[in-house]
């Protein structure tokens, strides 16, 4: 499949991030939509008894200040291989990563002093993971603190801290427990509260809710969302789960085979033919009734409605239409309509009738005239 880069827009529009008491880092969002995560050319290869895995294979990634990216992808695409390389717990084999305007590949590679200075950098990339890798010997609390105590933050200062995003993350009441005495949930709310310790600028998460039953991962993804509007936080999360891309992302990206297949905001997804990422993210069903039809998705976001624009087509061409599938539903907050219609005739046929609706503003997806597209309810 071919790579299909999408245009760099600014962001969608969305309420004003609200300024959250008592906490410090709360900031708005960059209305130019500056890149905080860029990786360029990024390539992982693991080398072990001989064998070589090429994990990442020249990954441009551009995640912008204050959105939800999520990246998607089957087992083995390399997702955890760049969530690990961005924050340089894996070293790439080659390619930058830049992550708030700092070169953490440039740093990674600058001699014994680095190591400090990475550091600190890291403690600017919050690490959210599935299994939430919280200490059992220590309670809630010290669990929260312990990234402060890495930076040396004074006892009393990182009491407050821990106790404010404990009081953040809904578990205030918590902050004495064990890990072994909360859900799975709460676990992973102790998890994003010390992800946040050292007041990152971004927070990065490999599968966090895949652990969690569907309840508990929309509670634990609302969160997510939260504070990306409070604390004007960027967030790029990995996942398998379309849903999870459907309920919280700005942007997504396809991943396959060490490479990214497919990108964008999803409003610019939806708008691309034949995008994988949109059919699955917003399936539309509908079997053609016969050989001799062309049958095409039409897409509209926001206030356009298709119906008039339906019974236009019929009435301009003397044509009948017939819906064979349509449904509305919000993505990445969007509020998004399709419908699948027939028209009589191949597609030869249909170019005006097409292009009508192309100049009305819908975007069109003509069924076997573009790239193949996912099957319904196909899993990622
Ligand atoms: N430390 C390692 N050593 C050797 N090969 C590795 C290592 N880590 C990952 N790989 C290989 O790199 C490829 C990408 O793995 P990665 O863990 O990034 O995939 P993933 O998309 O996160 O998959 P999943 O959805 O199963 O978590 C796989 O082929 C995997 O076997
Ligand atoms: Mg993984």
């Amino acid at each position: 499949m071919s790579v299909r880069p999408l245009p760099y827009v600014t962001l969608l529009p969305r309420a004003p991030p609200s300024p959250v008491p008592g906490h410090t880092h709360a900031h708005a969002l960059d209305s130019d939509g500056n890149p905080v995560i860029t990786t360029s050319g990024l390539t992982k290869v693991y080398r072990s008894r001989g064998r070589e895995v090429t994990a990442l294979d020249g990954v441009d990634l551009h995640v912008r200040e204050g959105e939800v990216y999520g990246v998607i992808g089957q087992s083995g695409a390399g997702k955890s291989s760049l969530i690990r390389c961005i924050n340089l717990l894996e070293r790439p084999t080659s390619g930058t990563v830049t992550v708030a305007g700092q070169d953490l590949t440039a740093l990674a590679g600058r001699g014994p002093r680095a190591g400090r200075e990475l550091r600190r950098a890291r403690s600017r990339i919050g690490m959210v993971f599935q299994h939430f890798n919280l200490l059992s010997s220590r309670t809630v609390q010290d669990n929260v603190e312990l990234p402060l105590e890495i930076l040396g933050t004074s006892g009393k200062e990182r009491s407050r801290k821990a106790l404010e995003l404990l009081d953040l993350v809904g578990l205030a009441d918590k902050a004495k427990a064990y890990p072994a005495q909360l859900s799975g949930g709460q676990k992973q709310r102790v998890g994003i509260a010390r992800a946040l310790a050292g007041d990152p600028k971004v927070l990065l998460s490999d599968e966090a809710t895949s652990a969690l039953d569907p309840e508990t991962t929309r509670s634990i993804l609302q969160l997510l969302r939260d504070l990306n509007r409070q604390l004007g936080l960027t967030v790029l999360l990995i996942t398998h789960e379309m849903d999870v891309v459907k309920s919280i992302c700005d942007s997504a990206a396809l991943m396959e085979q060490g490479r990214i297949v497919e990108s964008g905001t999803v409003s610019e997804l939806l708008a691309t033919p034949g995008s994988e990422l949109a059919s699955a993210l917003f399936p539309v069903s509908g079997e053609t009734s016969a050989d001799d039809r062309t049958v095409v998705d039409v897409t509209f976001q926001g206030e356009a409605a298709t119906q008039p624009v339906i019974s236009r087509l019929s009435r301009t061409y003397n044509i009948d239409i017939s819906i064979l599938g349509a449904a509305i539903d919000t993505v990445g907050g969007l509020q998004v309509g399709r419908m699948r219609i027939e028209l009589p005739g191949r597609y030869e046929d249909n170019v005006v009738p097409i292009g009508f609706l192309r100049e009305q503003g819908l975007h069109i997806d003509v069924l076997g005239q573009e790239p193949v597209l996912l099957k319904e309810g196909a899993q990622l």
